[in-house]
C-alpha cells in the first residue's frame, strides 16, 4: 500500500474526505429540483430515517454474522477460483462444481451490500422525491432495497419498489428480510436475469420515477438497462447507477455516456455513485468526491 493510499485510508484521510466532500456539494448550485433534492439528502435527515435505520442495521448485522449457506448459479468458474483465492473473508466461497458456488449468508451480505450511509441517502431521496414508481436492478439479499422500500413506507402515498434478483436463493432471503421488517406491502421482489424480467417490470410499474441500478457492472449491459429504463422514465426521474468507476473500466465509459445521452439533462457523480437526471431542467455534470452525509 502506497503511503497516499494509507493516509487516505488513516481517521485523518477520512475526515478530510468528507470535508472536502462537504465543500464540494455545498458550492453546487442548481435550478433543477431533482438535483437540489439530491444536495438537500445529502445535509439533512428524513424524518424517521433514524428508526429505520437502526431496525435495517440490526439485521444486517445478523445477516452479516450469519453462516447459514447460499448456493449461488455461475457461469464464470475460473473468475470464481480467482476471487475464491483472493477472498480474506473468514468463510470464503466454495466452488461446488462448474455451475455452483456455496457462499454463507455473511458472506454475500458483507460483499455485495450498499453501506449504511448510501442506505440513508437512498431513504432520504425517496423521502424527498416522494416515487410512485421505483425499480432496483440488483437486490442481493435485500439491504439497499429495505432503504427504498421504509422510505416508501415513510412517505406513505402508495409508492412501490419492484426489485430484480438473479439468484433465487438471493431473492429468497430478501423476502425474508423485507417480511421481518414489515415492508412486504411496499416491495415485490421478481427473480431472474434481468433481461427475462426488466420488461416485465416497467410494464407493471407503468413508468419510473427512480431507478438503483446496481447490478451486471459491465459497459454493455448497463446501456441497455439505461436504453430500456430511460424512455419510461418521468420528467425529472432519478436513475442512480452504482459503480460507475468500478474496476471494471467499462463502467466509467457507460457512465460517461449516460451524461452525454440527449434526456439526461444533469448529473451528479458522488464517489462511485452516479446520478442522472432525466428530462429535467438543464443543470450540468458535478462530481463530488465522496459522501459525505449529515
Ligand atoms: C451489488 S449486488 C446488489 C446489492 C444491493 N443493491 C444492496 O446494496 O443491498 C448485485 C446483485 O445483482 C445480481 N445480478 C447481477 N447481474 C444480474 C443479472 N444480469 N440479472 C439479475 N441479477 C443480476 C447479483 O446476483 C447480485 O445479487
Amino acid at each position: 500500500m502506497s503511503v497516499k493510499t494509507r493516509l487516505l485510508a488513516s481517521p485523518v484521510g477520512q475526515t478530510a474526505k468528507r470535508v472536502i466532500a462537504d465543500q464540494q456539494a455545498r458550492r453546487i448550485t442548481s435550478s433543477d429540483p431533482t438535483v437540489r433534492s439530491l444536495l438537500t439528502a445529502l445535509r439533512a435527515a428524513a424524518p424517521d430515517e433514524g428508526r429505520w435505520a437502526e431496525r435495517i442495521e440490526v439485521e444486517r448485522r445478523r445477516m452479516r454474522a450469519s453462516t447459514e449457506p447460499v448456493v449461488v448459479e455461475i457461469t464464470d468458474p475460473d473468475r470464481w477460483r480467482t476471487t475464491i483465492a483472493r477472498s480474506r473473508d473468514a468463510h470464503p466461497p466454495v466452488l461446488l462444481d462448474e455451475s455452483h458456488v456455496q457462499r454463507t449468508l455473511g458472506e454475500v451480505t458483507r460483499v455485495t451490500s450498499k453501506p449504511p450511509h448510501w442506505g440513508r441517502l437512498l431513504f432520504r431521496l425517496v423521502h424527498r422525491l416522494a416515487p410512485q414508481r421505483c425499480l432496483e436492478l440488483g437486490t442481493s439479499v435485500g439491504i439497499s432495497g429495505s432503504y427504498l422500500a421504509a422510505g416508501l413506507h415513510t412517505v406513505g402515498s402508495g409508492g412501490r419498489l419492484i426489485t430484480l434478483e438473479g439468484q433465487a436463493s438471493s431473492a429468497a432471503l430478501a423476502t425474508r428480510l423485507f417480511a421481518e421488517l414489515g415492508l412486504d406491502a411496499q416491495v415485490d421482489v421478481r427473480t431472474g436475469w434481468f433481461d427475462d424480467t426488466l420488461e416485465g417490470a416497467l410494464a407493471t410499474l407503468g413508468g419510473v420515477d427512480l431507478a438503483f441500478i446496481d447490478g451486471h457492472h459491465e459497459y454493455q449491459p448497463t446501456l441497455n438497462y439505461f436504453a430500456a429504463v430511460e424512455p419510461v422514465t418521468a420528467p425529472g426521474g432519478l436513475l442512480v447507477f452504482d459503480d460507475v468507476s468500478y474496476w471494471d473500466k467499462g463502467m466509467a465509459r457507460a457512465w460517461a455516456e449516460v451524461q452525454q445521452h440527449p434526456a439526461v439533462t444533469g448529473s451528479v457523480t458522488i464517489g462511485s455513485v452516479g446520478f442522472a437526471v432525466v428530462r429535467g431542467t438543464p443543470s450540468g455534470h458535478h462530481r463530488i468526491a465522496g459522501l459525505a452525509l449529515r
